[in-house]
Order: structure tokens, then C-alpha cells, then sequence
């Protein structure tokens, strides 16, 4: 989308403006604003001329203006029908110089997961990385990974489906005791040893998907309104995405209340796990997340904390 054509959503998501006034503060002329209007009524928005200026009065389902129009967080938004993967996309962004993008697709056909897995993107879900350049040191660019399965899992409560955070950022769904995958996060960055150049933070949630058509142990959250007795209908993708951008937006900000906000989230903490590391395995209680997103296991050893693995909930007794 144009940088005009996204002005001219964000003035008219304060309400009604005439063709001049937008002309004046676009510094465009009004020729240039008429044929903008027409394109986003092409795009699917209904715009209505009135006395007061243009007034929106339907935005499209789905799709990059839609997720633009209202978004209250400072990123590009950039949309494919289908594409191999968000996140290699969203790479490619730095060396074309692009300011801070969201790279958002219906479908993906090479999504990649956590541990180079295959990762599952038929169309329907919400499928996002975030290309961010944070004036972060590397070592807590964890915190933003735990910032973006907060925000997912917020809004996932939001959209009625009550998601927990599995360490470090699965998220997850329980339902009759069994516990099932609704969202994972694959964050990406390049940067120097003080310094972080760029960060993509994918964010992939089984939105409008049946889960038949994902991995065994994969749920989405049409599913699981359905099965609670809800609304069985698509959720609203424009209104989650926009949220977890948000969301995801308001943390990077303050980045001292991620952790407390990941905790209260978490199904992990207080659980007994089987952490896979790189150093082995460590079995024991959860007890803690520290910063920037280590996880304290108190074991029949000690204290050990461990930054990175596959973790695994245990039952009580294994
Ligand atoms: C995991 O293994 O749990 C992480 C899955 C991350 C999937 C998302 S979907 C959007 C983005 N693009 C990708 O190719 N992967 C991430």
C-alpha cells in the first residue's frame, strides 16, 4: 500500500474528511486523493461521500489495508495471498532499507517452525512477522519472543479461547486434559555483539483452520470456540492480527513488564518439565522465568537455568 493511500486510512479512522482537507494535510492534490479513494474501494472499503468528506463505513474482512486501517502500532503493512514464509520475507526487508514491517500472509507453502521444522500454514490462519530494528543487545532479544507469545496468547483470551504459554513461547490450549498447539513464535535476527541490526519476530496462529488439516496436536481458535459452545463462525483475522501487532508493539516498549506478563500467562511454571538444552537434558520443577527469558528449574541437583531447548510438561509422578 501507498504511504498516501495509508495516510488517507489512518485520517478517515478519526472520522469523516473532505477531499480538500485530506489533499492539504497529504500535501496531494485532490485528484490524487479521489483516485486513491477509488482504489480502496476497490480493495473492498466502503466509502461513502457525504456532506462531511468521505466517512468508512465497511472495511474489508482480511488482508493489508484491512489489518492497516485503525492498527494503533507504527509498522508498514505488507500482504500476500500466498507466500513461501513471512519470516523469509520479512529478511529481505532490511537490505531494501524498509522502515518497521509487518509482513502478513493467508497462506503459507514453506512455513518454517522452531529447531528448522516444518511449520503448517494453510490458508485461514494468522500468519505475521514482525521486521523490527529495537535498540536491543542481542542477549534480550529473547524478551521480545516472550512479548510476542504474550500478546498472542492475550489475544487469544480476547477472542474467547483461554491460550497459555508453554516455556518459551508455545501456545497452547488445554481442553479434556488433553493439551493442544494453538500458536508458536520463530524469531529471527542478525546483529553484531552490543548491537542488533534487525529482529523478525513470526507469529503463527491456527486462527481459521480445521484442525484436520494441521499436525496432530494442533488446534485453532474457530475449534475451540466451537467445541466451549460458542460462536462456531470464522473469528475476526483483521481484529486478532491488529491486536497482537499491538499488543506485541506495547511491550517492546516496556519491556520490564513482559516477563511478569509472560508469568501470568504461563502453564509452565510450577510444572515439572524435561527441558531438551544443547548441554542435555535437566528434569525438574519450573520455578521461574528470568530475564530475558530463562527458565529456573529447581532439580534433584540444584538450581539449574537453562536459555534455550525443547521443553516438555511432565505429570507429577514421571
Ligand atoms: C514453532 O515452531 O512453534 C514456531 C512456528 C512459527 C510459525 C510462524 S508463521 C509466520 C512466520 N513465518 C514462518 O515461516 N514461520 C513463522
Amino acid at each position: 500500500m501507498t504511504d498516501t493511500r495509508r495516510a488517507i486510512l489512518d485520517a478517515l479512522a478519526d472520522g469523516p474528511a473532505d477531499g480538500p482537507t485530506l489533499a492539504d494535510r497529504l500535501d496531494v492534490s485532490r485528484a490524487a486523493i479521489w483516485k486513491h479513494v477509488e482504489a480502496l474501494r476497490e480493495a473492498g472499503f466502503a466509502i461513502q461521500s457525504g456532506d462531511d468528506g468521505y466517512r468508512i463505513t465497511a472495511v474489508p474482512e482480511y488482508g493489508g489495508p484491512a489489518v492497516a486501517y485503525g492498527l494503533d502500532a507504527p509498522y508498514e503493512v505488507e500482504y500476500h495471498d500466498s507466500i513461501g514464509s513471512t519470516n523469509d520475507r520479512a529478511r529481505q526487508l532490511p537490505a531494501e532499507g524498509a522502515p518497521e514491517t509487518v509482513v502478513v500472509a493467508d497462506e503459507q507453502t514453506g512455513g518454517r517452525g522452531r529447531l528448522d521444522r516444518e511449520w503448517s500454514a494453510p490458508s485461514g490462519g494468522v500468519w505475521l512477522s514482525v521486521f523490527a530494528r529495537p535498540s536491543l543487545p542481542p542477549a534480550r532479544v529473547p524478551l521480545l519472543t516472550m512479548a510476542a507469545a504474550v500478546a498472542t496468547a492475550e489475544a487469544a483470551r480476547e477472542a474467547g479461547v483461554d491460550a497459555r504459554i508453554k516455556w518459551p513461547n508455545d501456545v497452547l490450549v488445554e481442553r479434556d486434559g488433553d493439551v493442544r498447539k494453538l500458536a508458536g513464535i520463530l524469531t529471527e535476527m542478525e546483529g553484531e555483539a552490543d548491537r542488533v541490526s534487525w529482529v523478525v519476530v513470526g507469529v503463527g496462529v491456527n486462527a481459521n483452520v480445521d484442525p484436520a488439516d494441521l499436525p496432530d496436536g494442533s488446534t485453532s481458535l474457530r475449534a475451540e470456540r466451537a467445541h466451549a459452545g460458542r460462536d462456531p463462525a470464522d473469528i475476526d483475522r483483521r481484529t486478532f492480527a491488529q491486536r497482537v501487532i499491538e499488543r506485541f508493539h506495547e511491550c517492546r516498549g516496556d519491556p520490564d513488564a513482559v516477563l511478569p506478563a509472560w508469568r501470568d500467562r504461563s502453564d509452565t511454571l510450577g510444572r515439572r518439565v524435561r527441558v531438551d538444552t544443547p548441554g542435555g537434558e535437566v528434569v525438574g520443577e519450573a520455578v521461574d522465568v528470568e530475564p530475558p527469558g530463562t527458565l529456573v528449574v529447581e532439580t534433584a541437583e540444584g538450581v539449574r537455568r537453562v536459555s534455550a531447548g525443547d521443553c516438555e510438561h511432565l505429570r507429577p509422578a514421571e
